[in-house]
């Protein structure tokens, strides 16, 4: 077979049945026969829903892409893919990434597109989007819908979660009245676009640009701010250009591209999720991305963005003092320059003329908030394949610290008795939580960032060191040990610690340990039996079977590798 200009002409290009039928009831839609003829076919995968209001102003969006296709010669089709809402799915959206990744991927290679354009926002929604495109692998470009506007409650700004998880803590504590706890939720989230602290979605919107999968500048504007809509059109007219120079996500995401998202995600104090949802991408374009590349890089990457919530400002801030670009550019001694992005040429070239325009939210290289990454990676008997966590979001006295286990063995068990006055707890316990990981949870939940008890809340204290296999939202903050691996529903080590355990964190050397006997692990062994699976049917017993775990990203085993493979039987055949 003769390999066409356009994969689309495929379905459009010839004068057989197959051609006829394609043409004839794509006209049902009112389309003129130039309108696509010959003309590369642009897929605009839209995460629009109203059940998601961090990308309920994406078909705005999506009509400005339009623009950008239609001025360079394309010829746009928006399609809809599954949405995933943080603060509405239940139990987690994390259980549906890899089903939106699924739905991503099998949609652009079941239709005729020659080129991709994904609208995403909320957090997952990222990730799940760049899974998708990077294992169908047709030329694709990245737009997020931008970070929400700072709230304001009076003259104070409100970042969101950040701000409502300390400010909750402090109505617990009896420090905030009613009234005010009330008129704070009128004022936290007061336009479209996702949380703007640099939460997941505003680290993955970043990533995806260090990535090179957006054009510069996407991650920070916010989504009122008609900038995002010209970056739109801009990137409608790019990707026409993308498709005429073949130019897919396997040409962009290399080891070298992972390593400056890496370096990015250390440098902005980016949310703890980015490591899980960063090694399932890699994972998709056969780039192996051990827990060891993220810590060396975290050790030698110092800390740069005082955005909450390791910092003080928010995403609109960011924007203002210069957003990625400036990042990128203050941290070129460290970048692999070279690397290719969307825009045809080497991250280090789109940023050249980046400029800090505050250096109170974007410091120098060489006055860094703190000298390595926002994220470390800690190993020892507990976590045997690592765990994760956020130092520049931590109380500093907790980043060494031994401590008693206080065990809860799931998530109910805690809802029922962390905030009991008999609990047998202090501010040095260590708080302990099994069952929150990819198969326990299941779907790895974001219950990292466990309840400081009532009692301790009282008396001031802030943060303690709390562990588990679950994930933390990336608004969250404290000494929480996360992804805990393996899990504690697979047998890990957590699965076998119990209260009145000696725990001993040590950020600094990377140690985390149970200082339990061996023999007496080995009896706790012998007697711990596996969990009833929570699923029997449906998607549910599916991600049970496949999902891997945290330190290789939560992917389906059987995602991984292999891009642009298995196209055979989408192409069109004969009727
Ligand atoms: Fe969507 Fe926070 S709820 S990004």
């Amino acid at each position: 077979m003769i390999r066409p200009r356009l994969r689309s002409e495929l379905w459009f290009g010839g004068n057989d049945l197959n051609g006829f039928l394609h043409r004839a009831w794509l006209k049902a839609e009112g389309l003129a026969d130039d309108a696509f003829r010959g003309r590369p076919v642009i897929g605009i995968a839209n995460s629009w829903s109203e059940a998601t209001n961090c990308n309920s102003h994406l078909r705005t969006v999506a009509e400005h892409v339009k623009r950008g296709v239609w001025r360079a010669g394309g010829f746009p089709l928006e399609f809809p893919v599954i949405s995933l809402s943080e603060p509405l799915m239940k139990p987690t959206t994390m259980l549906f990434r890899n089903l939106m990744a699924m739905d991503v991927e099998e949609c652009i290679r079941a239709l005729p597109f020659d080129g991709v354009v994904l609208l995403s926002g909320c957090d997952k929604t990222t990730p799940a989007m760049l899974m998708g495109a990077a294992s169908a692998d047709v030329p694709a470009v990245m737009v997020t819908g931008g970070p929400m506007l700072r709230g304001m409650y009076g003259t104070e700004p409100l970042g969101s979660g950040t701000d409502v998880w300390r400010y909750w803590d402090e109505f617990r504590a009896g420090r905030l009245d009613e009234e005010a706890w009330c008129e704070m939720e009128n004022c936290i989230s007061r336009s479209t676009g996702h949380c703007m602290v640099m939460g997941t979605a505003s680290t993955m919107a970043s990533l995806a640009e260090a990535l090179g999968m957006t054009l510069p500048g996407n991650a920070a504007i916010p989504a009122p701010d008609a900038r995002r809509l010209a970056l739109a059109e801009a990137s409608g007219k790019r990707i026409v250009e993308m498709v005429a120079g073949d130019l897919r996500p396997t040409r962009i995401l290399t080891r070298e591209a992972f390593e400056n998202a890496i370096r990015v995600d250390m440098a902005i104090g980016g949310s703890t999720n980015a490591i899980v949802h960063l090694a399932a991408i890699a994972g998709r374009v056969g780039v192996p991305l051990p827990l060891s590349v993220f810590d060396r890089i975290s050790r030698e990457t110092p800390f740069i963005a005082n955005v909450r919530p390791s910092g003080q400002y928010l995403m609109e801030d960011f924007f203002y003092a210069g957003g990625l670009p400036a990042v990128l550019r203050e941290l070129a001694p460290l970048l692999h320059n070279d690397a290719l992005t969307v825009s045809g040429t080497g991250i280090g070239e789109t940023v050249k003329t980046a400029r800090v325009w505050n250096r109170e939210v974007i410091v120098p290289l060489d006055r860094p908030l703190g000298r390595e990454g926002g994220t470390v990676i800690l190993y020892g008997n507990l976590c045997p394949d690592g765990a994760v966590l956020k130092q520049t979001a931590a109380a500093p006295h907790l980043l060494r610290h031994r401590g008693r286990a206080v065990v809860f063995e799931s998530k109910h068990d805690l809802m029922a008795r962390v905030n009991d006055a008999a609990l047998d707890v202090d501010e040095t316990s260590v708080l302990v939580q099994k069952l929150g990981g990819p198969r326990g949870g299941p779907g790895m939940p974001e219950w990292g960032q466990l309840p400081i008890p009532e009692k301790l809340l009282r008396r001031g204290i802030k943060d303690m060191v709390r562990i588990s296999d679950a994930r933390m939202s990336g608004t969250s903050y404290g000494a929480c040990v996360l992804h805990v691996s393996p899990e504690s529903a697979v047998g890990g080590p957590l699965a076998l610690v119990q209260s009145g355990d000696e725990i001993e964190l040590d950020v600094g050397g990377r140690r985390l340990t149970l200082h339990v006997a061996d023999e007496e692990l080995a009896g706790r062994r012998a007697r711990w039996t596996p969990p009833r699976p929570a699923f029997t049917r449906g998607y549910g017993k599916l991600y049970l079977q496949h999902v891997l775990q945290a330190h290789e990203g939560a992917d389906f085993d059987f995602l991984r590798g292999g891009p642009g493979q298995d196209l055979e039987p989408y192409l069109p055949t004969s009727h």
